[in-house]
């Protein structure tokens, strides 16, 4: 294999089985799809290239800033490519929760501009999201700008429908799979990848399930289920099936990824496996019992996205899973909370803990990033981002019982879990603002900036 240019290397990746002996299907092959070989290391090489692509020449001769919101695959993808045609890099992002990502940006010679939003996917509805505004900026014309749009533009749907699909269907005798699981952040790849799959023999179904993330944890790369609402080029209508992962099972499928099928897959991987096996599990139960029956039941065929390389996210895991390296578990996690604990844990109105303010001076902490706080915050609050907060908990009691203490995050989730957690370690009077900032905003309860 000889090539003018690295670009040429992307696409083409494999498809290898997974022995049967480690998913326990018994009636269903099932396939991995090694995104993760491209060369720039992600399923995103191929939306980043046919996206940046057209517009590279003009770019060249403007002195254009390539721009993208990411804050992962998309941006490693684009440093590198703008790099390689002697342009600027711009990666424009919510707060950057994996540092390998940013350090290794920093390293292409991205700049990187850090926003105070809280999601990890673009919601152009949140008119208040300083990413929304930003987004909406740079769609204006006339823009020293390249900006490749990922949750927009239909190239990067393309890059999957004229390149992931076909292969897929290639790689199979000329058959689309009867399943595609895959995960969800801009949706490009799932929807590029499904079109193709159905239009290729429409008298055959392929059934397609979009996984994401559980509600208020973070599998980085893709979205939330709160965050499963039409934006761009995601549309709830290709999915079959929109099923959540935690990050725990996120982390779980990845395991046995690395440990019995060889492939150094990411979370989103190990997410993509796991739903796989957990839907698939109970129509290999279906297809054994008609059989049994019988009756005529073709073998089954699925596909799973592997999208990315776990070494990027060796903090994340250091984060969740301590003992995976060595180090002693996480006792004291807000991971470890249960929903019951959450439903148990003290949450005062917005009213109710303004009088509580005035009366009791409980320390305020904000959970939320630092430039969401300097933006906008209680008078008198600190600022412990999240991150900051699990670690300090983790080493015990940050506070001392006497102390009475009101959690405030952006809509109240996380401050409940982290009330959740302080109580079971003992501290008698900690409380969540209901609602989170949001809801203090909007009740026209007063907030000062820095
Ligand atoms: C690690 C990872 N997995 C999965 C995805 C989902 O891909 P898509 O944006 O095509 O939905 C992304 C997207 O950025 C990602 O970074």
């Amino acid at each position: 294999m000889r090539y003018d240019s690295i670009t040429e290397a992307i696409g083409n990746t494999p498809l290898v089985r997974i022995a049967p002996d480690v998913h326990g299907l018994r009636h269903i092959d099932l396939y991995a799809k090694l995104e993760m070989l491209n060369p720039f290391g992600s399923l995103k090489d191929r939306a980043a290239w046919n996206m940046a692509r057209p517009g590279l020449h003009d770019a060249q001769r403007s002195g254009a800033t390539v721009v993208e919101l990411s804050s992962g695959n998309t941006a490693k993808a684009l440093a590198l490519i703008a790099g390689m045609h002697g342009l600027p890099f711009k990666s424009v992002t919510n707060r950057m929760r994996i540092p390998e990502i940013k350090d290794l940006l920093l390293l292409l010679g991205a700049e990187i501009e850090e926003l105070p939003g809280q999601s990890e996917c673009l919601d152009p509805t949140d008119t208040d999201d300083p990413l929304t505004l930003f987004h909406q900026r740079l769609s204006r014309p006339g823009g020293a700008h390249l900006h490749t749009d990922q949750y927009f533009n239909d190239l990067n749907t393309e890059a999957h429908a004229t390149g992931t699909g076909p292969e897929i269907i290639a790689d199979l005798d000329g058959r689309a799979p009867d399943w595609l699981i895959a995960c969800v952040g801009t949706a490009g790849s799932s929807t590029g990848t499904a079109r193709t799959l159905r239009e290729h023999d429409p008298s055959r179904p392929v059934s397609v399930v979009g996984l994401v993330g559980e509600k208020s944890d973070f599998i980085p790369g893709i979205r939330t289920i709160d965050e499963v609402q039409e934006v761009g080029i995601f549309d709830p209508g290709t999915y079959d099936a929109i099923e959540s992962v935690s990050a725990d099972e996120a982390i779980d499928g990845m395991l046995t990824l690395l440990r019995r099928c060889g492939m150094l897959a990411g979370p989103t991987g190990g997410a993509a496996y796991h739903g796989a096996v957990r839907h698939l599990t109970a129509v290999d139960a279906e297809l054994a019992e008609r059989r049994a029956r019988g009756a005529a039941a073709e073998r089954g065929t699925a596909v799973f996205i592997v999208c990315d390389r776990v070494e990027s996210y060796l903090g994340y895991l250091r984060q969740r899973r301590p003992e995976l390296l060595g180090r002693p578990p996480a006792k004291n996690s807000a991971a470890s909370v249960t929903e019951a604990e959450i439903r148990g844990a003290s949450v005062v109105e917005v009213a109710e803990a303004q009088k509580w303010i005035a009366e009791q001076r409980p320390l305020v902490v904000d959970l939320r990033g630092p430039f969401a706080y300097a933006a906008l915050h209680i008078e008198g609050s600190v600022n412990i981002v999240d991150e900051l907060f699990e670690e300090l908990v983790r080493g015990g009691l940050p506070f001392g019982r006497r102390q009475p203490v009101l959690l405030a995050c952006p809509v109240g989730e996380k401050s409940a879990r982290y009330a959740a957690l302080l109580t079971r370690m003992g501290h008698p009077d900690v409380r969540s603002l209901a609602g989170g900032i949001i809801a203090w905003r909007d009740a026209g309860a007063p907030l000062v900036r820095d």
